[in-house]
């Protein structure tokens, strides 16, 4: 299983942050026992008596304040520098899943963003609808997704792996339901990944899947669904399906992207995650293996 856990940076922008958390709590804990240790003292040495230059007392928090605030500082422009002249990715916050665009090769997925290890990526915040928030612990800092305004944060990863993000601002009824799995990958793997995600939506290879084709063109599906290659199909509404089988999950992380799990979220996708935009259709069970077929080719 993939973690998400924020005391386990993974890149130097939320390494900035846990170094500032551990100087920061380390001078709390300090502040903690002296004052404790100071009052105690005090109860039993000094009853009734005057008190020292009340200096020392201003002086010393004033000077631990100073101190964190350059900590601080320098924190903030490690975690958190400014953006970017244009963004190398474009992450848009919807009621409940994440569009990822990479605007200088075009390529648009859903929430499983790809990135090169090595080199921070300039990523730029939306939202279509609510306010959302964009968090992946151990790579980057929180950041909230504003309807008509841009925010923008640093993503990078130092080594390869998968990392777990979550909205953390809560949105509706499916606000936990609401995964990022960032996949980082060596540069060449990276581009590979990209290369494929540029390609139209492979054609079906099966008459079940001509159907499903058939069926996605004309029931509502493609209203809210793209995929590339298919006419008509260009709506942003929902994610995109161009290579949706190529995704590790279903629904924003709530099942696993198998052929079976497909399936059963295509029959009733209002009782795996209640309240998604995405009605229930009803169906039939020979639709169902159409569609389901149809989708799995688009790899
Ligand atoms: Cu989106 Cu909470």
């Amino acid at each position: 299983m993939h973690t998400s856990n924020a005391l386990d940076p993974q890149s130097p922008q939320a390494r900035a942050i846990y170094d500032l958390g551990i100087v920061s709590t380390i001078v709390f804990v300090l502040i903690f026992v002296a004052v404790t240790g100071a009052i105690v003292y005090a109860i039993f040495r000094f009853r009734g008596r005057e008190g020292e230059p009340e200096i020392i007392w201003t002086a010393i928090p004033f000077l631990i304040v100073v101190f964190l605030f350059v900590l601080t500082l320098r924190g903030m422009n490690r975690a958190d520098p400014p953006p970017a002249p244009s963004p190398d990715l474009v992450v848009t916050g919807h009621q409940f899943w994440w569009e990822a665009q990479y605007p200088a090769s075009g390529a648009v997925t859903a929430n499983e963003i790809h990135i090169p290890i090595g080199r921070p990526l300039s990523v730029r915040l939306d939202s279509k609808d609510v306010l959302h928030e964009f968090w992946v612990p151990e790579l980057a800092r929180k950041m909230t997704t504003v309807p008509g305004q841009l925010n923008h944060i640093w993503l990078q990863a130092d080594k390869p792996g998968i990392y777990i993000g979550q909205c953390s601002e809560f949105c509706g009824t499916q606000h936990a339901w609401m995964r990022i799995l960032v996949v980082a990958d060596e540069p060449w793997k990276f581009e590979e990944w990209q290369r494929a995600q540029l390609q139209p939506g492979q054609a079906p290879t099966s008459d079940i899947a001509a159907k499903g084709l058939a069926l996605f063109q004309t029931s509502t599906c493609i209203n809210c669904h793209a995929i590339r290659g298919v006419t008509g199909a260009d709506a942003r509404v929902a994610p995109d399906l161009t290579h949706v089988a190529s995704r590790r999950q279903l629904a924003a992380g709530i099942l696993e992207n198998t052929p079976a799990n497909m399936r059963r979220w295509l029959k009733n996708p209002q009782h795996i995650k209640p309240g998604v935009l995405m009605p229930d259709f009803n169906f039939t069970d020979q639709e169902l293996d159409e569609l389901g077929e149809y989708l799995e080719t688009l790899r």
